[in-house]
């Protein structure tokens, strides 16, 4: 009967703290795929806002091919994303790093340490969701070398990693932290992204949780996510440490 008792209450989820920082959206407004004007901007910083949020550090994309987006305009970005906060009065801290595309570019500004990271030297960074990168570990070690901390930013969207869970595991132990996305958990992008931040969740892989957030429905999908028993399952499995940055 104990026994019983002690599954009832070992399944029954706890309440989910709650997350005060976000570290991977695209807020600044007209420089990638993210947000297209201010007014967008402020109305998603306004939703954030609304759900506790009181730090965003936001990660406009730097990808060669696509979004060729410098530091210097990451920062002339964000300036004038703080000033129109300030003016419509809007308490939130907001900061800027960027989400880079892992390729020979990003390498040489890796080599000119010209890196936007955000709390303890941590670098968010993406890749090619069709093909695995060959050189990623000879990449992932330069980038150590020159003093950063690699964060692969949604791990569960790389899909020609879930034939092998190992792939995952080796990075870890390659010294990657894994940021999932929070929209990831719900139907917001596919059955298989879902089932592989599940998994990532229940096998304590996570280490930063995110919004990924480029539009209002993202953060819509973020604030149904939060009320899902998936959601709390998360904290009892991983080591979250977004409200440490
Ligand atoms: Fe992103």
């Amino acid at each position: 009967m104990i026994n019983i008792f002690k599954n009832i209450f070992s399944s029954a989820p706890q309440e989910p703290p709650l997350i005060k920082t976000d570290l991977h959206s695209h807020l600044i407004p007209g420089i990638d795929d993210g947000s297209k004007s201010m007014d967008e901007s402020i109305e998603m910083i306004e939703m954030f806002a609304a759900q506790g949020y009181t730090k965003l550090i936001t990660t406009p994309h730097i990808m060669s091919h696509r979004y060729p987006n410098t530091s210097t305009a990451i920062k002339e970005g964000l300036q004038a994303l703080q000033a129109e906060l300030r003016v419509r009065n809007i308490a939130i801290e907001i900061e800027a790093a960027s989400e880079y595309y892992l390729d020979e570019t990003v390498m040489a500004l890796v080599d000119k340490r010209d890196i936007l990271t955000f709390g303890d030297n941590y670098m968010l960074f993406e890749m090619s969701y069709v093909q695995p990168l060959l050189m990623l570990e000879e990449m992932l070690f330069e980038i150590k070398v020159a003093g950063y901390k690699p964060v692969l930013a949604h791990p569960e969207r790389y899909i020609y990693m879930y034939e092998e869970f190992g792939k995952y595991e080796r990075l870890k132990e390659k010294g990657v932290l894994m940021q999932v996305n929070i929209p990831s958990f719900g139907s917001h992008y596919s059955k298989s992204i879902q089932q592989m931040a599940k998994k990532l969740s229940e096998a304590g892989m996570i280490d930063f949780l995110g919004s990924d957030a480029h539009k209002t429905p993202h953060l819509k999908a973020l604030e149904h996510v939060k009320t899902q028993t998936v959601y709390s399952r998360i904290f009892e499995h991983n080591t979250i440490l977004n409200n440490t940055l």
